[in-house]
């Protein structure tokens, strides 16, 4: 079911340009850097080797059927960092780092980032704080429907938690962003969506987005509490997937739809509780072990209260056989709904002695 790419080199960054350079030459080079007997003598190795990189007419830059990709500034910097050892030994660590680069990919669990050449995917984030001040705004993506997600979201998870080729599954697709990013980025993706103006919406954003990758990327109707996941999945010929995204409803913060199913009309906290855990249940029947959920969430605040929301359905989620990975903390730009009301939130928050939200959550939890 899924298609691993053939492809030895790190998928992104496809607009930043890369030396291809030669591997049998460069692999000679990298000996040569080995040979050295003591620390001097490798420098003045090293200044050679990067006077032929520099050199667009050198051997190093007359690549083979097998050519190595590097990003230019990627590679000089590595060559930096051994001129700067201050130990033959360490130095020697550093150009042997080069060369496993040169054996083939060592890839991260569930994705396809090679750890050999870490130092290229410097746009994938590692930290728990995101502060994302400008949604991206290309192709299809908008930012016109109250409650989406930055595409920045789906992005960052489906690189570094699924292979291309590998399938998505988002039960609250809204506006479509998973699907979007899911195939730009070369991955498979379902979505389910109660309201049939969005799902039609979707559908036209799909049919304008490119698709670079022969992927699915399908859009249903439905009430995520009682679609069959197994049966959605069969008649687009996959069996289970490989990533979930969960980004309901913040309980009734916006109600979405008039219709009873939608879960911003559920009757109480805990009654939207229940629903996400029965839905989670359900999704987690075609989650693949090992493989991830991604829930965003925002807490409420009600009746001079603070609902860690957030936390409340964490916790559920857990229950249902997820180990947590991580919190992240996402700075909250104003929805449509929220603009221009900026200042009258000040004064409430002010008058009622409370904080007004500026963030919300991503956890990501795996199934055990
Ligand atoms: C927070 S929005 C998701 C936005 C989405 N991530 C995006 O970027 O557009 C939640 C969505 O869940 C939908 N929804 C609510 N209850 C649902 C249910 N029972 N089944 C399917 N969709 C539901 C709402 O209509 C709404 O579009």
């Amino acid at each position: 079911m899924t298609r691993r790419s053939s492809s030895t080199q790190p998928p992104l960054d496809a607009d930043s340009p890369r030396w291809q350079l030669n591997r049998a030459a460069l692999t000679a080079a990298i000996a040569f850097l080995l040979d050295a007997s003591n620390l001097l003598e490798l420098r003045a190795r090293l200044t050679t080797v990067r006077q032929r990189l520099a050199d667009p007419n050198d051997p190093l830059h007359a690549p083979d059927g097998q050519a190595v990709l590097f990003l230019p500034e990627v590679l000089l910097a590595e060559l930096d960092q051994v001129a700067t050892a201050q130990t033959l030994e360490r130095a020697r660590y550093y150009v042997q780092r080069l060369q496993r680069a040169l054996d083939g990919p060592r890839f991260a669990p569930a994705s396809d980032i090679d750890l050999h050449r870490w130092k290229e995917y410097d746009d994938i984030l590692t930290d728990s704080l995101w502060l994302i001040e400008r949604r991206d705004s290309s192709g299809v993506h908008r930012a016109d429907y109250w409650g989406n997600f930055v595409p920045q979201i789906p992005h960052q998870f489906i690189r570094r938690y699924t292979r291309p080729g590998e399938w998505v599954l988002d039960p609250f697709a809204g506006s479509g962003t998973t699907l979007i990013e899911a195939r730009r980025l070369g991955r498979h993706a379902l979505g389910v969506e109660l309201q049939p103006a969005m799902v039609q919406h979707v559908q036209e954003l799909l049919a304008t987005e490119p698709t670079p990758h022969a992927t699915v990327a399908a859009i249903e109707q439905g009430d995520s509490l009682t679609v069959d996941f197994a049966d959605l999945l069969a008649r687009h010929g996959a069996r289970s997937v490989q990533l979930v995204f969960l980004h309901p409803p913040y309980y009734d913060i916006i109600r979405f739809s008039d219709d009873p199913r939608d879960l911003s009309n559920a009757p109480s906290i805990e009654a939207f509780l229940d629903r996400l855990v029965s839905l989670t249940r359900r999704v987690a029947t075609v989650l693949d072990h090992e493989r991830y959920l991604v829930l965003v969430i925002g807490d409420i605040y009600r009746h001079g209260e603070w609902y860690p929301l957030g936390f409340y359905a964490m916790e559920a989620i857990k229950a249902c056989g997820f180990r947590l990975k991580s919190i992240i903390v996402k700075n909250f730009t104003s929805t449509l709904g929220k603009r221009g009301s900026a200042e009258l939130w000040r004064y409430r928050a002010l008058a009622g002695g409370f904080y007004v939200f500026k963030h919300e959550y991503i956890f990501l939890l795996c199934r055990r």
